[in-house]
């Protein structure tokens, strides 16, 4: 299975994730088949990448830290718990922390997986996939600092609940990116606070977990708002929620940029780390993602190129290569494959866009 971005479908190729739309239904089922019609509606609805069953690579698959169906409920719910606060009823705080604890299981079971991307929303859905994915990263790396379950469970809930301040900012102005007025501006920083407020009334959730909300927008070298706090006075929560917050942001389709790759993001997050991040927190975060996600193709110092065909969760930036060109841009007849962990002197050099791939690997149709 493969992501691929939509403008590279082609009728014919199988789906291979499940597409809801903005209420939570499911839209296009993995395994459909797609045709011209399925492809203009994804463009439509505002799905920019879309993960294909590849008949070439069939047997390579990318775990998922938190299964489908767990994903699909809390997103569902996230969205639930904005529209309820717009219209001043309560939150469903047993749901939200039942959700939480969902996520934490999945993670310890699958303890030996990699964060990916998995960001197949549509464009009214987006910011509640964030929460989602953001949450799932910042518990993966609570768990990487030693963390009990109790804090665990702290974290998920201001991990899930960090933005919730929005619902009660003008929704034009938090869905418009960029060009607010200093007025707009203002108004949309409001929102760790709203959101401080929102969850400390809440006798079943910690005060901790406010206080990922009030907190997730300083900077460790006090240059962040509202109230400029600095270093380890930022709650270490608040501190792993906005490494977290960042790179799934990076990872996001933007109007005016296209989505980072994993390696660049990680790269700019470094860059970031000491000035916006606390450095021990960024290396934390890093340990749990996937440099090169399954699925996705990359140029070696060899000259060769090869798809990711397994990660190693030791070493997230030498996964397992299968070989499908060689040093002379022509295709290998028996792919074969080579692991980076065990493999010292050969490195990435850059990832293969899905441009230069069709390229490299014509394809006229999904069969
Ligand atoms: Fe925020």
């Amino acid at each position: 299975m493969r992501k691929i971005p939509i403008t590279y479908a082609l009728e014919g190729m199988h789906l291979g994730r499940t597409i809801i739309d903005s209420e939570g239904h499911v839209m296009l089922r993995a395994g459909v088949c797609l045709d011209e019609y399925y492809i203009n509606r994804l463009y439509e609805i505002g799905v920019n990448y879309v993960y294909i069953f590849d008949p070439d690579f069939e047997d390579i698959e990318e775990d998922d830290v938190i299964s489908e169906e767990t994903r699909i409920t809390t997103v569902k719910l996230v969205k639930k718990s904005f529209s309820k606060l717009q219209q001043n009823r309560k939150l469903n705080t047993v749901a939200l922390r039942k959700v939480v604890n969902n996520i934490l299981d999945e993670i310890l079971d699958n303890n030996n997986v990699l964060m990916t991307i998995t960001d197949i929303s549509t464009l009214d859905n987006v910011i509640f996939y964030h929460l989602v994915s953001v949450c799932t990263l910042s518990i993966m790396t609570g768990i990487t600092l030693g963390y009990n379950e109790s804090r665990l469970k702290e974290l998920g809930i201001g991990s899930l609940l960090h933005d919730i301040g929005k619902s009660k900012i003008n929704q034009e102005i938090v869905k418009r990116e960029g060009n607010l007025s200093e007025e707009e501006y203002a108004e949309l920083c409001r929102h760790p606070e709203i959101g401080f407020q929102i969850i400390k009334q809440y006798n079943d959730m910690s005060l901790l977990s406010a206080h990922v909300a009030y907190q997730h927008h300083e900077r460790w070298d006090g240059k962040g708002y509202p109230r400029k706090l600095q270093g380890n006075d930022i709650h270490e929560y608040a501190r792993i929620v906005m490494v977290a917050n960042t790179y799934d942001n990076l990872m996001t389709d933007r109007p005016n940029r296209p989505p980072y790759q994993v390696n660049q993001a990680i790269k700019l997050l470094k860059h970031m780390s000491g000035i916006y991040f606390d450095p021990r927190i960024v290396t934390a975060v890093v340990a749990n993602i996937a440099t090169y996600p399954v699925g996705s193709f990359i140029k070696l110092n060899t000259g060769e190129i090869g798809i990711v065909s397994q990660n190693n969760p030791e070493n997230p930036q030498r996964p397992v290569i299968r070989i499908v060109v060689d040093v002379h841009l022509r295709r290998v007849k028996k792919p074969y494959e080579v692991d980076l962990s065990q493999m010292t002197t050969v490195i990435p050099v850059e990832v293969i866009s899905e441009r230069e791939l069709s390229q490299l690997l014509p394809r006229t149709t999904g069969n």
